[in-house]
């Protein structure tokens, strides 16, 4: 872990009085325990790529997000489940200010990048969410073709110089999103000719096309068959090796297959956390056990 991560987060830890991760009433389960929320499980990681505290959001006067602590490891898949309304999507938009978009939503508390601090004033907005890339339920091609969907970004961001040097990062976009082979003869063609698992593709393309840091994804397969769905899930794991990713999933064994840690949320509140096979086989926490055997939701 980088000086600046590690101080970050003990200064954080003192500065929220979170000292006590391992009080609980019931003997041998971890709890995090702040501000009189508590989430089983531990809440930090040894190498945060990036730290939410105290993170409340309200629609207008309906609160739907209370004091939500997590850390997301670098290099990571973190998963968030949990049934319709949770709030799974309203917190991963808080992780790119995603929500400033949305009339009436508030967002409190403290969301850290690194050492930034994401809701500073400082913060361009537009560049945060170069670093922190986003791939929505439903694939969203620009009307454009598929090199200009990839092309787009590094464009307006200003990374290549020339022509050559942008078809090149186009080229090396789609191939990682495992598309070129598919495209290559086609790149002039709209990116909705594609069918919806390569327009899903492309969309994940062209956000790590202008080479983020995090990539969030809210549900990016619910709109797929299995095969398509089986391509992106093998993606988002070699895209681990590059970037640190949160995905929103309703199926658990999608959650199980792609990620290392999950996060299990009801009415707002983050229940449990932990490892991933921990979170399925041996949950701690009721409401986490009552929605992985189908009890609820
Ligand atoms: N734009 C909005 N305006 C008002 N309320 C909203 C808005 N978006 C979400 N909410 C409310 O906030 C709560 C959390 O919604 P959110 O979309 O985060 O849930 P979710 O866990 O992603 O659900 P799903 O699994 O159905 O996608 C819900 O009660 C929802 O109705
Ligand atoms: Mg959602």
């Amino acid at each position: 872990m980088s000086t600046t991560t590690l101080e970050t987060q003990t200064a954080l830890n003192g500065a929220l009085n979170i000292g006590a991760e391992t009080r609980s009433s019931q003997p041998g389960i971890l709890v995090t325990d702040y501000n009189n929320r508590q989430t089983v499980g531990k809440i930090t990681v040894d190498h945060p790529k990036m730290i939410c505290r105290e993170v409340n959001v309200y629609y207008g006067a309906k609160q739907a997000l209370k004091n939500v602590g997590l850390d997301i490891g670098i290099n990571e898949v973190v998963a968030f489940i949990g049934p319709s309304g949770c709030g799974k999507s309203t917190f991963l938009r808080c992780l790119n200010r995603m929500n400033d978009t949305i009339t009436g939503c508030r967002v409190t508390g403290q969301i850290k990048l690194d050492s930034d601090d994401i809701y500073d004033k400082s913060i361009d907005v537009v560049q945060l969410r170069a670093r922190i890339g986003m791939v929505f339920q439903k694939p969203n091609p620009f009307p454009k073709s598929i090199y200009e969907n990839v092309a787009y970004g590094p464009r307006i961001h200003g990374m290549v110089n020339t022509k050559a040097e942008l078809d090149d990062l186009v080229r090396a976009s789609l191939e990682r999103a495992g598309l070129l082979k598919e495209v290559a003869t086609r790149m002039e063609e709209p990116g909705t000719s594609l069918s919806g698992g390569q327009q899903q593709r492309l969309c994940i393309a062209r956000a790590i096309a202008v080479n983020p840091e995090v990539i969030l994804m809210d549900e990016p397969c619910s709109a797929l068959d299995p095969i398509a769905t089986a391509k992106i899930e093998e993606l988002i794991d070699e895209l681990r090796e590059s970037y640190t990713i949160v995905i929103v999933t309703h199926s658990m064994q999608q959650a199980a297959r792609v990620s290392q840690r999950t996060a299990y949320f009801h009415l707002g509140d983050l229940i449990e956390v932990g490892e991933t096979d921990q979170v399925f086989t041996n949950p701690k926490h009721k409401l986490t056990e009552d929605y992985i055997t189908g009890r609820f939701g």
